[in-house]
């Protein structure tokens, strides 16, 4: 049974998931929480040959096998990483989840939503996070800051632009469905005005987090 707390980020590559992630765990390990970061694809020992297959340039590899690899890695991340550092009631934090293959592969891929939703409930054992951001900028934006990374560009973040407008528009659409779960969380500006939009929704959400008491209720009449 889930007792911990668990968080995702999402949105366009560039956005800056990893970078509010990374804030994020070291401020909540700083105010004493047990805090887990993980990111997908990659998560796992199975997951880093994963992710070396699914973002290398050179592979070639259908729309239908980058769904299933993804699914892959996703269902190694849960049931070795994610639902039992849970149980134990850590706080999880992952660059992305289940709703980036709903905007890559549903959208993005057109291979639709209708069709890669079971498939997501079978990969998460119907794990869902209990609160996401999506990190909302402009297509451009996220652009010029994948220009000045360092690192060359991978096998999806080479494709057209077509094809990120469509994922940025799905992830808008699951956003408008899910108010409760989804906070888009406005990305443009400096990574600090970004770190604490992220920390203001995190702690309207969870006000107990702010004095770090454990995410949940049940932990913390456990505790005593
Ligand atoms: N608010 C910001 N303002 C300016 N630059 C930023 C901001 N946030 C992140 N960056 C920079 O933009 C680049 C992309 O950020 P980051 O790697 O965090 O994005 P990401 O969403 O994790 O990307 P990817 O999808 O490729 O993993 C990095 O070089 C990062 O330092
Ligand atoms: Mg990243």
């Amino acid at each position: 049974m889930k007792k911990g707390l668990f968080i995702t980020f999402e949105g366009i590559d560039g956005c800056g998931k990893t970078t509010q992630a990374r804030l994020l765990a070291k401020v909540l390990k700083k105010a004493g929480h047990e805090v887990l970061l993980t990111r997908e694809p990659g998560g796992t020992s199975l997951g880093k040959r994963l992710r070396q297959l699914l973002l290398n340039p050179n592979s070639k590899v259908c729309a239908e096998a980058e769904l299933f690899l993804y699914l892959a890695d996703r269902a190694q991340h849960v049931r070795e990483v994610i639902a039992p550092a849970l149980k134990q009631g850590r706080i999880v934090i992952s660059e992305r989840f289940a709703d980036s293959t709903v905007a890559y592969q549903g959208a993005g891929r057109n291979l639709s939503r209708k069709r890669v939703e079971p498939l997501n409930r079978i990969a998460t054992a119907g794990l869902k996070p209990n609160l996401t951001f999506l990190l909302n900028i402009p297509l451009s934006t996220a652009q010029d800051r994948k220009a000045n990374h360092p690192l060359p560009a991978d096998r999806l973040e080479r494709l057209e632009k077509s094809f990120h407008q469509r994922l940025a528009w799905e992830y808008r659409k699951l956003a408008a469905e899910e108010p409760r779960r989804i906070h888009l969380i406005k990305a443009a500006g400096s990574i600090e005005q970004v770190h604490q939009r992220v920390m203001k929704a995190l702690f309207k959400a969870y006000p107990t987090l702010q004095k770090g008491d454990s995410p949940t209720p049940s932990q913390r009449s456990k505790k005593k």
